[in-house]
């Protein structure tokens, strides 16, 4: 059976080719719990920063909306959407962090100021005034005059794909949906109504 990993890497080839930016965007679906127990769905938007058999990488200020809710329902779901192309391909699974030296070695590939940023943004809490956020990454800037280290609280997730589904457009909204769920010893393939 085809691997679906393959078949993603091919379609993100063809979005890399055909959109006008960020092929690797996705939106990033997470579970936002209250102390009640009620749950709400959140979602926002990331960069896929690698992908393979594991899952799909994405990096992010682990204090943030998003890192607090994982750390809490540790399942995502991805949503990526190829306008060009006329394609979606949707992902869902359990989500584990990515090991520290790796957050170290994807960090250290970052343009120093999206590094200084990380460590400036207190991501997802209130900012009074721009001012403040601006003499921070001043601060930052002047603390780490060489090398920025990654921040303890700036890492990577993987969504570990228990299922992956690739839709394509199809005249007449009769698309074409094809899921691929892990099964015994490969992945199981089915079609979906549209
Ligand atoms: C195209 C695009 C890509 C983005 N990529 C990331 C990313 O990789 N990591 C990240 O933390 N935020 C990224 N953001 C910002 C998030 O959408 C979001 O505003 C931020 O992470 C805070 O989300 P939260 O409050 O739900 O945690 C991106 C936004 C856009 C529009």
């Amino acid at each position: 059976m085809e691997d679906p990993i393959a078949r993603f890497a091919a379609w993100l080839a063809d979005a890399e080719a055909s959109e006008p930016n960020d092929p690797n965007a996705c939106a990033l679906a997470t579970v936002d719990q209250a102390a009640d127990g009620s749950a709400c769905p959140d979602v926002r938007m990331v960069l896929l920063k690698g992908f393979d058999d594991r899952g799909f990488r994405f990096f992010t200020n682990l204090e943030s909306a998003k890192g607090r809710q994982l750390a809490a329902v540790p399942h995502a779901a991805l949503c990526f959407h190829w306008k060009t192309r006329r394609r979606q391909v949707r992902v869902a699974g359990p989500v584990v962090p990515v090991d520290p030296g790796e957050a170290d070695l994807y960090f250290a590939t970052r343009p120093r100021a999206s590094q200084l940023s990380a460590w400036a943004s207190a991501q997802s809490r209130p900012l009074a005034l721009r001012a403040i956020f601006e003499r921070e990454l001043e601060a930052m800037d002047r603390r780490y005059p060489g090398a920025v280290p990654r921040p303890p609280f700036w890492s990577g997730f993987r969504v570990v794909p228990s299922r992956i589904e690739f839709w394509e457009d199809r005249a007449g909204r009769q698309h074409h949906r094809e899921v691929a769920v892990p099964g015994d010893g490969g992945w199981r393939w089915s079609l979906l109504y549209p």
